[in-house]
């Protein structure tokens, strides 16, 4: 059976990068995120193959026929899932509703544990997977203006570690990966007029230790080092991303 990877908010930016990382190097992929068209540019850029799973992650319904539609088709074994999809919604302390603060849950955290938990059976059937989740620098270390995101980030990279756990037996490997600033449509200023964008990059430049802030296909390699084999004796792992920010 043909390997294959799932990868959650393939759509855009990471996500999308990570999907054609993992499709050069051999693996079907499973591109799952809302935006019908953008998948379908996506997975022409897939050359060993790709199906779209669209599907609103919070809605745990569709979540779960779409899980169980990739789960059932027997000439693809899924060895690996990237749970990449989230959004950022940076607030103040008083500024934060329990709504935003519900919303970063549902998507950024209770979304990749629906996804885990379903298919946790389905790698121990098949002998094994590789579970790499998509956290961040702020994660490890927040900045202000970033609670719920944060939050949740580092809430992620403890339940990695408890995944690597309880996986270990049933060579179930789960890390991790945080990364620093990466320009895609996540933050406002990757739609600023060009000029505007680079005067706003070239700041942040400034504070990284590497001299620039990173790229989906920075990102995207390591995601893919971490979820195939490269990594064999990898698990619990979180791998910073971030061009030495959080040294800095
Ligand atoms: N960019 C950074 O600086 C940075 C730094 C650290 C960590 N990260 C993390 O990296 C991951 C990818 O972010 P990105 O920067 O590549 O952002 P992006 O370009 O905005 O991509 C986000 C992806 O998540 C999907 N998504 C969001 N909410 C969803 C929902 N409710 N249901 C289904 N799909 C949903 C989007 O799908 P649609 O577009 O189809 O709706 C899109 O594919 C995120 O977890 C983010 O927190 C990013």
């Amino acid at each position: 059976m043909k390997k294959a990877a799932l990868i959650t908010g393939a759509s855009s930016g990471i996500g999308a990068a990570t999907a054609i990382e993992f499709a050069k190097n051999g693996y079907f992929v499973y591109l799952m995120g809302r935006d019908k068209d953008r998948l379908a540019e996506v997975a022409l850029q897939c050359r060993s193959g790709a199906t779209l799973l669209s599907c609103e992650l919070t809605d745990t319904k569709a979540l779960d026929k779409r899980l169980n539609d990739m789960m059932n088709i027997n000439i693809h074994r899924v060895e690996v899932v990237v749970n990449n999809a989230g959004i950022y919604k940076p607030g103040s302390v008083e500024g934060d509703t329990d709504e935003i603060w519900s919303q970063h849950f549902q998507t950024n955290l209770l979304a990749p544990v629906h996804i885990v938990r379903t298919l946790f059976p389905y790698f121990k059937k098949h002998g094994g997977g590789s579970i790499v989740n998509v956290s961040s620098t702020l994660g490890v270390s927040p900045v202000a203006n970033t609670g719920a995101y944060s939050a949740l980030k580092a809430a992620m990279i403890n339940w990695t570690q408890t995944l690597a756990l309880e996986g270990g037996p049933h060579k179930i490997r789960a890390n991790c990966v945080c990364p620093g600033i990466v320009d895609t449509p996540i933050h406002s200023f990757h739609g600023l007029p060009e000029t505007e964008k680079t005067k706003t990059l070239s700041q942040m430049a400034s504070l990284q230790p590497l001299g620039r802030i990173g790229t989906p296909q920075d990102v995207a390699n390591s995601i893919y080092f971490l979820g195939s084999d490269l990594s064999a004796w990898t698990t619990g792992a979180s791998l910073s991303i971030d061009g030495g920010i959080n040294l800095a």
